[in-house]
């Protein structure tokens, strides 16, 4: 059997960061009221990094992007498959993944977007998986890239405190050696309204609301839900167990959502990976930069099995089970 394992990881987070005090006396001055103690209380976010104007996904995705190939030891021509996981591209079209593939000198494989929302990235990390088992791709640079501060409404204190930007990219490669070791995804479309951008581009005008809209409570039932059967399934598949894994890698969304999934896979808290307190919820970033921060201070070790596993807009939800 071909598995996909990865051979090198990488982040990267613009250099504006916001406390929440920042932001809270940010908010302040437009009359929205909000503190670190009700965002600390309720999602357990501290801080949150904000893109430069002048910088799009595709930025954030190149910087990650290189790192990762650095941690591989090789270069983007040793490339051939890009996956760009992002709902906030630079452009309506062409795709973030190509720009990628241009801003690090390289052309001629194939690259293309994915966008499921925050499970953007297990969904590209699937899709690359298949292709490198089916034989199409041998290296494979899947990347989970966002500016959501761009489709924030800061004065809707119910979701502008929640999010952040970043990127943060992985290298896979073919090898019979394990990798990744089971895949699951979902989606259910009539779930649509609770957590959406409902504003389009039409005729040169945008229609609609083009800020994020959530029902958070909504939001927050359903993920604690989906995010144990995904895992489970993942388990089942490779027939293992929950006492199986050495990380669990989740979506950082908000650390309750986190805390309830690691309780109903009887893990210990010292087993899930938590960067939502520094980064925010970065949307598709947010998986990859989580496991690139665990990679870089040692916490992962090769040979460990970790579950990574998303749940986002749509609604999308999914896991990828692997040995590092
Ligand atoms: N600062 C201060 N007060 C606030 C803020 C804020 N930023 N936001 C809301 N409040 C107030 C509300 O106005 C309300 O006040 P009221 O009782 O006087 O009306 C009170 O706090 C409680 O509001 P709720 O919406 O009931 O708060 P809740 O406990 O549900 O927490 C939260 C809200 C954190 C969004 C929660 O529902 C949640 O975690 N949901 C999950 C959503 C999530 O994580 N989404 C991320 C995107 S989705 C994804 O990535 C999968």
């Amino acid at each position: 059997r071909i598995y996909s394992r990865i051979l090198g990881t990488g982040s990267y987070l613009p250099e504006k960061r916001l406390t929440n005090a920042d932001l809270a006396a940010e908010l302040a001055q437009q009359g929205v009221e909000t503190s670190d103690d009700w965002i600390v209380d309720r999602t357990g976010i501290r801080a949150r990094h904000f893109a430069a104007d002048h910088q799009g996904s595709s930025d954030l995705a190149t910087e990650a992007a290189r790192q990762a190939l650095a941690a591989a030891g090789i270069s983007a021509d040793d490339l051939d498959l890009i996956i760009v996981a992002t709902s906030t591209p630079d452009m309506v079209f062409p795709s973030v993944a190509t720009m990628v593939q241009h801003k690090l000198g390289t052309a001629g494989c194939p690259a293309f977007d994915v966008q499921a929302v925050c499970s953007g990235f297990i969904y590209a990390l699937t899709i690359a998986d298949s292709m490198i088992q089916s034989g199409s791709a041998k290296r494979a640079l899947v990347i989970g890239s966002e500016v959501f501060s761009r489709i924030l409404d800061f004065k809707d204190r119910t979701t502008c405190v929640l999010f952040g930007d970043g990127a943060g990219a992985v290298i896979l490669e073919a090898s019979e050696r394990p990798g990744i070791l089971a895949t699951d995804l979902h989606a259910d479309g009539k779930y649509k309204d609770i957590l959406c951008v409902p504003g389009h581009v039409n005729r040169g005008a945008i229609l609609g609301d083009p800020v994020l809209k959530m029902d958070g409570q909504a939001v927050f039932k359903l993920a604690v839900g989906v995010l144990e059967e995904t895992a489970r399934a993942s388990l089942a598949k490779a027939h293992m167990t929950d006492a199986d894994i050495d990380w669990l890698i989740p979506h950082q969304a908000n650390i309750r959502i986190m805390q309830s999934t690691a309780r109903k896979l009887k893990l210990g808290a010292d087993k899930v990976v938590v960067t939502v307190d520094q980064h925010g919820n970065t949307s598709a970033a947010s998986i990859p930069l989580a496991l690139d921060t665990a990679v870089r201070d040692g916490r992962i070790q090769r040979g460990q099995t970790l579950m990574l596993e998303g749940v986002g807009g749509g609604f999308t939800w999914g896991s990828v089970l692997l040995c590092y």
